[in-house]
């Protein structure tokens, strides 16, 4: 153990990366706010049953991926692996049904997967993901897919496959599970031992274990979007004429199963040629169930999250602009006592007119001061002295031009104002 490492699977997001990370969350308010999500934070842990009820404990991620501890009150808790657990207990515990519908929710969460990393892989990573809930209509399924496929290309993304997919309903979910075990049966005692134990309970599961030998016996096990009932499928045929209209490409890939329980008809992953084997980058679908599973009325919902380590590494791969390290607008540099203490006003003063202000805290010299002053970024820069403080005015250097402007400290004020924020 050393206490100066971060924990395997974690990792810093550093000042000379954060900025990546501040643009791309800037295009999430933008186009949130576009289609009328509204932003929800919710806590990081949870009742550990919330998450075996909602997400489903034949999953992988139940079974074998979540930081479960007891607290001091013996309670048994989970840090969130996902987001729509959470977001559907605080709807209900809200009483968000009795808005106005639908409702429509996004988040920017951490979450915790007890995961073997790899590239693209952590355990700790990042989600910014949607809820919808109150109606089944497909339109919404299509606006949410639209929503997706508009960030990533106003991101820049171009290496992207839209992949849909239906996994029908309950009802069509029983005939295809029975056949589904029936040819699966031959195998049974090659599966893994965890997929034995999902073998009666929730075969579709066995569909989607990382387990070679799994991955292997299911390869070409009939597929649900193939045995679902009338309804799904006329809910299907009603996505795609939407996704259609709105000019989104995609394909129907039938082997999308995704990898928690919660989901019911429209399922999608949005993947990218520029990531390795972790190659999704969204995932997403309907979960018409959820809601009344967890203890409320039957209201059908919608989401998808995304992968925000997965994302940058795309945009990284692609070489997309990604936005700038901050600058700062001006350093003061001083020479002297006098100078030092009016510069303490003065830095005050152009802070206070939302201006990012520097200056000097080390005693330094005025040549450390300005190699302090590129090292960490200014767009201008002025050396005070007594000359300066006592003609109240002094020469404001622009430092990637060289030009310089003499000025009173009240214009330049005024020349750097700018809105706070
Ligand atoms: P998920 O497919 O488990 O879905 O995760 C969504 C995305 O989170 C993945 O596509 C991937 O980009 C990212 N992700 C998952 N695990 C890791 C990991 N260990 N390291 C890095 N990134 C990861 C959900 O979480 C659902 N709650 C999505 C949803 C919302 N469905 C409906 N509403």
């Amino acid at each position: 153990m050393n206490i100066i490492n971060a924990l395997k699977g974690t990792h810093d997001i550093l000042p000379a990366e954060v900025y990546k990370w501040q643009y791309v969350e800037e295009k999430i308010r933008q186009i949130t706010k576009r289609y009328r999500y509204e932003e929800i934070r919710v806590p990081i842990f949870e009742y550990t049953e919330l998450f075996a009820r909602g997400v489903g404990d034949t999953t992988d991620v139940v079974q074998k991926e979540m930081y479960t501890f007891d607290d001091k009150g013996g309670r048994s808790l989970t840090l969130r692996p996902e987001g729509t657990a959470g977001v559907v207990r605080s709807f209900l515990e809200h009483g968000m049904f009795a808005d106005a519908l639908p409702k429509k929710l996004y988040y920017n969460i951490t979450c915790y997967r007890n995961e073997k990393p790899q590239a693209g892989r952590y355990r700790e990573f990042r989600q910014f993901g949607v809820e919808a809930f109150g109606t089944e209509d497909p339109s919404l399924d299509a606006e949410i897919i639209a929503m997706v496929v508009s960030l990533l290309k106003e991101l820049g993304l171009k290496n992207l496959a839209v992949n849909i997919n239906s996994i029908g309903c309950p009802k069509c979910r029983k005939t295809y599970n029975d056949k589904l075990r029936e040819y699966l049966r031959p195998n049974y005692d090659r599966l893994c031992d965890t997929c034995k134990t999902r073998f009666e309970k929730n075969p579709l599961r066995i569909l989607d274990c990382k387990a070679d030998i799994c991955k292997e016996i299911g390869k070409d096990a009939p597929v649900l979007i193939d045995n679902i009932c009338e309804e799904c499928a006329d809910h299907f045929e009603k996505l795609k004429e939407e996704l259609g209209v709105q000019g989104i490409e995609y394909v129907i890939n039938k082997s999308i199963v995704r990898g928690l329980d919660y989901y019911t008809k429209t399922v999608f992953e949005i993947t990218s040629d520029s990531l390795g084997a972790q190659s999704t980058v969204c995932g997403g679908g309907r979960y018409d169930g959820l809601v009344e599973e967890l203890g409320g009325n039957p209201i059908p919902g919608i989401g998808f999250a995304m992968g925000l380590e997965r994302l940058i590494m795309c945009m990284d791969a692609e070489g997309v602009y990604m936005g700038e390290r901050g600058k700062t607008d001006i350093f003061v540099a001083t020479l002297g006592e006098d100078a030092r203490k009016f510069s303490v006003g003065f830095v005050k003063k152009l802070r206070d007119n939302g201006i990012a202000a520097e200056k000097d805290y080390m005693g330094r010299g005025l040549k450390a001061q300005m190699k302090y002053a590129d090292k960490t970024g200014s767009k201008y820069s002025v050396v005070l002295g007594d000359n300066e403080i006592e003609q109240g005015k002094c020469s404001l250097k622009n430092m990637e031009t060289g030009d310089t402007q003499e000025l009173t400290f009240d214009e330049i004020v005024d020349k750097l104002k700018k809105p706070k924020g």
